[in-house]
């Protein structure tokens, strides 16, 4: 097994280890959730060296308090560990994940967690339970607004850039938090889009899928893993040899530290895996679970399983390793202070959450270019239960922020516009209100108004962990309200604040433009408004794909293509029968089988066009390279940013089916009206590979298309192989 080596770390380690009883071994390996007030009692377990971390734990003096007493008051003076859930922002909120991947744009990802890094460091947080890199292609589970979406090569990207920004450039800089990548794994594929539901992944769709975004975080230098709750193949993951130590050990290397999730350790008994707590504790360590989140089987059955030589030392002392070295790396036991600073929003954070929510939206429909809104407009109507609502906005993961230091977009337009011009009339009280007692003032401020800007979606708790929907439509009486202000026959710009992918087919055929601001965090309310009057085009593009209807899903852009594909246009044709078989492909026969929105797809105010692809050569041999390359050019009337995507498929006649498409590459260009650029891509046979029979991970010979294009539905390919 390799291990981190921190020069000078491993001693000191082992020094530690030598000196401490099994007691102080298994307080190490558990991390508590109890310290919400620092109790006579809590002091003592401390003291007596009981817990090696707390998640979500009491006040940052309490934090101060309770870090003195380890160092100072426990026989061995090994410092606690203090976690917390900083998953988009900590005081200052940035858009969900969801929103963030919508950007696009990894910098500004890193950035967003240095920041929230700083502000948690600050108050003397060291460890986060984020990047989530959950492959996400089920809109009913709650817990798609936590994750980077449907595709692996974006969620690996994405999900290494936020690592570098919680972890800085080194651990042990005051203002660096250890991050968690998680949850190891397939959590996203949980059956039906029940959260904490089974998984059932084939061998392929787990390596080219589920774990390639867990292998880029490894490869980041992620300091932690977290297991997940589910079963992946009928093994829950906590106790999954295959995936901890096969993979993540053997395979892969990982030094670091591995945590369950909360009471995963316990939740092994409801699954029918485990018989009792002590079956479950020994279980789990023995795959490689290294510490226990909040239930207590490790602290209370493993010192008679090591007794009974059920379980090894040998593997309690490798846990106990990993964990001290951590502690070690982030200077825990060399005077990292245990900080208690205020934190507040500042300009800065508050500049960055702005252009994060402002990257992060994705407009879907501009019916005769609604939007932007002149500013020269006499009066707006602010109508929906979205405009005003300051901690729906902020989204799933709130710990640390505050609805006081929210901006809304009833608010920002009232700054931009004057309050005067701008008529407010919320119409429903929330996102699931169900009374029409306040459309007649809604439809009165629409009829003295110009154009009406209609803020609807979901609110904050319906999206996130345990938030599993089996409708996706707008909820409470939203759909009707926008049926009445239709019959005002305004124009009418819809904003949807949401965790997920909704399914609004029919509201989208009344209203003039759509855009999606997901859950936007502190800043959404000005992001918001700047997009809405022009000051910045939308850039955003989907990173999931939007459904038509409930009915569609499972439904992402990477599939395979079916022996009997179905052309988009066969809607609507007459049914054929046994004998008769027309029209016998894959599709519904009462709805489309393509989605509402693609993945990639979004639309700008401007209009790119792309060339038809090219590649260099016609024939990738060896270790050779093939380079693809199209122009972009902006053929609007405004500078926008646009996000170009590279999409591969093949080989034909391989040994497996391959995806329609998948994502090799992107990248984000800036046009001014009438530029254009030329955009390249260096792609590999090492970008190739997939995995194939048993344990073949290779580009098989064969004939291969490659797109650059605006989503994963459009685009003109060229064709190359491999030989
Ligand atoms: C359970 C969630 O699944 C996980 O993501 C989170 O980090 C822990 N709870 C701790 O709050």
């Amino acid at each position: 097994m390799t291990r981190m080596h921190a020069a000078g770390i491993d001693p000191r380690v082992e020094d530690l280890l030598r000196r401490m009883t099994i007691e102080e071994k298994l307080g190490q390996m558990s991390q508590s959730t109890s310290m919400n007030t620092l109790t006579d009692q809590i002091r003592a377990q401390i003291r007596a060296g009981r817990w090696g971390s707390f998640l979500n734990a009491g006040s940052p003096a309490d934090r101060a308090e309770a870090q003195r007493i380890a160092l100072k008051e426990s026989r061995l003076g090994i410092p606690l560990i203090f976690a917390r859930d900083v998953i988009h922002g900590y005081r200052t909120i940035f858009p969900i994940p969801l929103g963030q991947s919508a950007s696009w744009d990894p910098d500004l990802i890193a950035a967003a967690a240095r920041l929230a890094a700083r502000e948690a460091a600050a108050q003397g947080i060291q460890w986060t339970f984020a990047p989530m890199i959950d492959i996400a292609r089920d809109p009913r589970w709650g817990r798609v607004a936590e994750s980077f979406g449907e595709d692996p090569y974006l969620t690996g990207v994405l999900g290494a850039a936020m690592v570098r920004g919680f972890q800085g450039d080194s651990l042990d800089s005051a203002d660096s938090l250890a991050a968690c990548a998680k949850h190891y794994a397939g959590y996203g594929a949980a059956e039906a889009g029940r959260d904490y539901n089974s998984a059932w992944i084939p061998e392929i769709l787990l390596r080219d899928v589920y774990l390639p975004p867990f292998k880029a975080a490894r490869e980041a230098g992620v300091a932690s893993f977290m297991t997940a709750f589910n079963t992946v193949n009928a093994v829950p993951a906590t106790a999954n040899r295959y995936l901890l130590a096969d993979i993540l050990r053997r395979e892969w290397a990982f030094g670091g530290l591995v945590v369950t999730d909360y009471e995963a350790v316990t939740n092994l008994i409801a699954h029918g895996f485990a018989r009792d707590a002590g079956d479950a504790a020994r279980r789990a360590i023995l795959a490689g679970a290294e510490m226990e989140m909040v239930s207590t089987a490790y602290y209370d059955h493993l010192k008679s399983l090591v007794a009974s030589k059920q379980v090894p030392m040998s593997a309690i002392d490798n846990a106990v390793r990993d964990i001290l070295r951590l502690k070690f790396q982030l200077g825990l036991f060399d005077g990292r202070a245990q900080r208690t600073g205020a934190v507040q929003p500042t300009p800065e954070s508050l500049a960055l959450a702005e252009r994060a929510a402002e990257e992060s939206a994705v407009l879907l429909q501009n019916k005769g270019a609604a939007l932007p809104l002149p500013k020269s407009i006499r009066k707006l109507a602010v109508i929906g239960p979205l405009a005003d609502s300051p901690v729906d906005q902020m989204g799933t993961w709130v710990m640390d922020g505050r609805a006081s230091d929210v901006r809304t977009p009833l608010r920002a337009l009232r700054e931009m516009l004057g309050g005067g011009r701008v008529i407010y009339a919320p119409a429903l009280k929330n996102s699931r209100d169900n009374s029409h007692d306040g459309f007649a003032a809604a439809i009165d401020a629409a009829r003295q108004s110009d154009a009406v800007a209609l803020f609807l979606g979901e609110e904050q708790s319906l999206s996130g962990e345990a938030r599993s929907r089996a409708f996706l439509n707008l909820p409470g009486a939203q759909e009707a309200l926008v049926d009445e202000l239709a019959k005002t026959g305004k124009k009418i710009v819809v904003v949807i604040l949401a965790g997920r992918p909704l399914t609004f087919h029919e509201t989208a055929s009344k209203v003039d433009a759509i855009l999606y601001a997901w859950h936007p965090g502190t800043m959404g309310g000005p992001a918001v408004a700047r997009l809405l009057f022009g000051d910045a085009s939308p850039s955003g593009k989907l990173t999931i794909t939007f459904p038509r209807t409930v009915g569609q899903i499972p439904i992402y852009y990477a599939h395979l293509n079916t022996g009997r594909p179905a052309l988009e246009s066969e809607l609507g044709v007459p049914l054929g029968n046994p004998a008769n078989p027309q029209g016998y492909t894959s599709k519904y026969i009462d709805v489309d089988f393509t989605p509402e929105y693609p993945f990639g797809f979004g639309l700008s105010y401007t209009k790119f066009t792309y060339s038809p692809s090219r590649v260099s050569s016609a024939v990738l041999r060896g270790a050779g390279r093939v380079t693809v390359s199209a122009e972009i050019a902006n053929a609007g009337s405004r500078e926008a940013d646009e996000i170009v995507q590279l999409y591969l498929s093949g080989p034909v006649g391989g040994s497996v089916a391959r995806p329609v498409r998948e994502l090799k590459g992107f990248s984000r260009l800036h046009l001014k009206p009438g530029e254009k650029k030329t955009v390249q891509f260096s792609v590999s046979r090492a970008e190739l590979a997939y995995y194939h029979g048993e344990k073949q991970f290779s580009a098989e010979p064969g004939l291969y298309q490659v797109w650059i294009a605006q989503d994963s539905a459009s685009g003109i390919p060229a064709k190359f192989s491999v030989e």
